[in-house]
């Protein structure tokens, strides 16, 4: 029944070499290549690998797109907690993308709604190769929430309280977390060709035994990826608690 493939690394530094290396070797194979991106602290160990392997390979990134998943209402790019921000810090800033071919969604977008369609029907138009995704504790990948609808394109969410709580550690208050962000949608992310899911950390067993235990309900948002036939969990052994 269960589709996906895992590989099962050691430490989260094997992870994240794994991650890096899946993807520098399709990088290398096809210089047009269309890139979906996460944030948090889970990736941040693959993008330093990646960046590396870029540069000692001399990569030519002058057709690469990519696309992240989510940004938080309310942040603009200057703001050192938007994701946004995180990205130019953690991978851009290492590497010569051209800047047209960068897309995430604008958390001050004037219309919200026309943003989260231009950018739901620009993935349509360029499609995704390879899509990386982290977790949740709740099971939620980029902002769906557990009870997201399987069927939603890119559209503006509500955080749980979970999510603020979790997130609050990257700001100065509980306070400061924006409330709100815009995310691809369940159906979005289903989109992607391959996806590379990431689970590292003895707080994110139980996520991963959420997703192992092969339910799909949208209750758990992670268990929309049992529906897609080409998906590499890469986990740690924290996560899967050995
Ligand atoms: C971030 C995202 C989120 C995170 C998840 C795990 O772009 O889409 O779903 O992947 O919240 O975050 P970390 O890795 O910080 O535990």
């Amino acid at each position: 029944m269960t589709k996906f493939k895992e590989i099962k690394a050691n430490t989260y530094e094997d992870m994240s070499n794994e991650a890096a290396t899946i993807i520098f070797d399709a990088l290398k194979e096809s210089k047009q290549f269309s890139l979906g991106l996460a944030t948090g602290s889970t990736p941040e160990g693959m993008y330093d690998a990646l960046a590396k392997k870029i540069n000692e390979a001399n990569l030519d990134l002058s057709e690469l797109t990519t696309f992240n998943l989510d940004e938080y209402v309310g942040l603009d790019e200057s703001n050192d907690q938007s994701y946004h921000y995180f990205m130019e810090q953690h991978f851009f800033s290492k590497l010569d993308i051209p800047q047209e071919n960068i897309h995430i969604l604008d958390g001050v977008a004037e219309d919200l709604q026309k943003e989260v369609e231009d950018y739901e029907a620009l993935i349509d138009e360029v499609g995704i190769d390879i899509q990386v995704l982290g977790i949740g504790r709740n099971g939620h990948i980029a902002f769906n929430e557990p009870g997201t609808d399987f069927n939603s394109l890119t559209h503006k969410v509500q955080l749980t309280d979970e999510t603020i709580e979790d997130n609050s550690r990257f700001f100065e208050s509980i306070d400061d977390v924006p409330t709100e962000a815009v995310s691809m949608g369940l159906q979005t992310i289903m989109k992607a060709k391959t996806i590379i899911l990431l689970i590292s950390g003895d707080n994110k067993k139980n996520a991963r035994d959420l997703f192992i235990s092969g339910e799909v309900t949208e209750d758990i948002p992670v268990s929309i990826l049992h529906n897609h036939d080409n998906v590499i969990l890469i986990t740690d052994s924290a996560a899967r608690g050995e």
